[in-house]
């Protein structure tokens, strides 16, 4: 089933300039590295899509289709892991990772979430010490959920959160109430697996106050990670829209978010809480998410489902977004892939991505300062307060944090 020319694989691999990556590769190109043995120093990860939400939250850029669409969807996963789980790159080797995101995977129905789950089991090999996340919003998050995710391996829950009070949730359009986040939390904590709390701040009308007090709250219940989003208004969405017509106050402004966010990470760390990345708090200084910990381009990632991106080998994948397309392909025999070349990264994009974990070591920046302009650069970024030294390389400050967006202007 993996060998047919598919037109439609070779169209696309040609012209994917819109992903800014090189156009040379081919079909017959991943084909024959899925057939070879993987490189066994190599991360892996398995992300699995699900691109379905009960209703649009009035943020949220990654909603595709509502509930509906999501019938059959487990059929396609599990096509696609039966597809992947006889490639020899996929069955010769352990995965460390596996992320189950979304969109709302837990919104598939328990019977379907079941067949998936085991689909997920049957044909990758779990590293011991693997880590797998499943994200959820509260209301889907169910006790035979819970059980289910359990029973199947799943260890990590990410649950998107992003503010407790009633107002604000409504504003979201997340109508859970705070009782029952307390009751899913609880549940989750009490089935072991760990727990990370996704935050939102920047929200229009939102006080320094308001997010401490939502950060607080957060830490009460002592999950394993919280992650912070600042509010990105990226293209349509109803929030938008409703701040447009008046409906919702306007944004704060710059300096009121930053203000907002260094507000957050003081509270977090007075409560013991470690900042592993520019939105990543753990409690424990060791054990911050693994999925988040690196970018795509250190690690292959295999995309399943639809709308999914990954990387395998040199290859980056882009599972088909159009849903009709998705299942289409599937039907006649051939995996829903758009390919092409990873693009090398520049030095930049490296530095950027290496201090998005907040520092950087002295090998890697003993490697960097060979060149003048880089050398310039961080020279700079020192003298403005931006970076700081320690015994073992250089740490962002909290300004280097707050206007993490500005540091690429440093190496252009
Ligand atoms: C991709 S969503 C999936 C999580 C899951 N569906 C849920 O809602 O709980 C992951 C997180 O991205 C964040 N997010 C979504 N839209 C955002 C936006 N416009 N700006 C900043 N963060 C956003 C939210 O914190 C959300 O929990
Ligand atoms: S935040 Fe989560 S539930 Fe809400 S629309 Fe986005 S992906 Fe769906």
């Amino acid at each position: 089933m993996m060998t047919k020319k598919d037109k439609h694989h070779s169209k696309e691999a040609s012209s994917n300039h819109s992903h800014g990556m090189k156009a040379k590769a081919t079909l017959d190109g991943l084909l024959s590295l899925l057939s070879q043995s993987p490189d066994k120093d190599r991360e892996r990860a398995v992300y699995f899509h699900t691109p379905f939400c009960a209703s649009r939250c009035t943020y949220c850029p990654f909603y595709k289709y509502t509930t509906l669409k999501s019938k059959g969807y487990d059929k396609h996963v599990i096509e696609m892991n039966n597809m992947l789980g006889k490639m020899p790159y996929i069955k010769e080797q352990p995965f460390e990772i596996f992320f189950f995101g979304g969109g709302t995977p837990t919104l598939l129905d328990d019977s379907s979430m079941k067949k998936v789950l085991t689909s997920f089991n049957e044909n990758y090999a779990f590293a011991d010490d693997y880590e797998f996340t499943v994200e959820s919003t509260v209301r889907h998050l169910t006790d035979s959920k819970i059980s289910l995710l359990k029973a199947h391996g799943v260890n990590r829950i990410s649950l998107g959160i992003q503010a407790f009070d009633i107002k604000t949730r409504r504003m979201l359009g997340r109508p859970s109430s705070e009782e029952l986040i307390c009751e899913v939390v609880k549940k989750v904590q009490d089935s072991g697996m760990k727990l990370s709390i996704d935050l939102m701040y920047g929200l229009p009308g939102q006080t320094t106050t308001h997010f401490e007090e939502q950060v607080g709250k957060a830490i009460d219940f002592e999950p394993d990670n919280i992650s912070m989003y600042r509010l990105q208004l990226i293209g349509d969405l109803p929030i938008a829209k409703m701040i447009q017509k008046g409906k919702l106050p306007n944004l704060p402004d710059k300096s009121f978010i930053a203000r907002m966010q260094s507000a957050g990470i003081d509270v977090a760390a007075s409560q013991g809480y470690t900042q592993w990345n520019i939105k990543n708090f753990s409690r424990e200084k060791n054990a911050p998410c693994r999925y988040t910990q690196k970018t795509i381009k250190d690690r292959d990632l295999i995309p399943v489902g639809s709308s999914a991106g990954g990387k395998i080998g040199d290859y980056r994948l882009f599972s088909q977004v159009d849903y009709t397309i998705f299942s289409e392909t599937l039907q006649n025999g051939i995996l829903p892939y758009l390919h092409c070349m990873e693009k090398p990264r520049t030095v930049s994009e490296t530095i950027l991505g290496i201090l998005e974990g907040m520092k950087i070591d002295k090998t890697a920046l003993d490697y960097f300062l060979k060149s003048e302009a880089v050398n310039k650069s961080f020279e700079r970024l020192l003298l403005e307060g931006w970076l700081k030294t320690f015994e073992s390389g250089m740490k962002l400050t909290k300004k280097g944090v707050l206007e993490f967006e500005q540091l690429k202007h440093f190496f252009e």
